[in-house]
């Protein structure tokens, strides 16, 4: 019984290992998540737990929200993300508007501590950091400034 726990632990970190990581990690780790027909953490395909349900994303990136979430960045979250794909306490920023949807990650941002007790997505990657998030008390409007910031990082338009 224990045994087999221990093994779904390992399978679950090893699945996650590459969305805090490296995103250039070995592709073996994703083909045995199709193998074992376990779901796979970075796939985005979730809005995670929280108020946003349906998030209408602005073409171009809103520059002025950007400019303020590159602000924010600096002021309470770069202690724990670079913005490039580089893990520090917590997974560089790069690519992470395409592998999370708007709603996973506004929900992530105003709605840490549900995020990471209940959403499968975040555990994962909790489990794998090994520090929990503080939640950074953002607005509405600053987390969406901040979204904004990720998707220009992104060099979306
Ligand atoms: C004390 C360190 C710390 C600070 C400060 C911090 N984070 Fe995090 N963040 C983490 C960790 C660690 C994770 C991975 C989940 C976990 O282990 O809690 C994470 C995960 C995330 C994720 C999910 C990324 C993904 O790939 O799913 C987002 C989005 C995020 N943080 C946004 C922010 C924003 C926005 C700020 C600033 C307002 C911020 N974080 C400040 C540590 C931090």
């Amino acid at each position: 019984m224990k045994k087999t726990y221990l093994f779904a632990l390992m399978i679950s970190a090893s699945l996650v290992i590459f969305s805090c990581g490296n995103s250039q990690q070995n592709n073996e780790d994703s083909k045995n998540a199709a193998a074992t027909s376990a779901p796979k953490p970075a796939e985005g395909g979730d809005q995670g737990v929280g108020s946003y349900k349906n998030v209408e994303l602005t073409h171009p990136v809103d520059q002025s929200m950007a400019e303020k979430g590159k602000e924010i960045y600096g002021v309470k979250c770069i202690a724990c993300h670079k913005i490039t794909a580089e893990k520090m306490i917590g997974p560089g920023w790069k690519g992470v508007t395409e592998r999370r949807r708007p709603e996973y990650i506004l929900n992530f941002v105003t709605n840490t501590d549900e995020m990471l007790d209940k959403d499968p997505n975040a555990k994962a990657l909790l489990s794998v950091c090994m520090v929990r998030m503080p939640n950074q008390h953002l607005t509405d409007i600053e987390a969406r400034s901040v979204l904004e910031f990720m998707r220009k990082n992104d060099g979306k338009n």
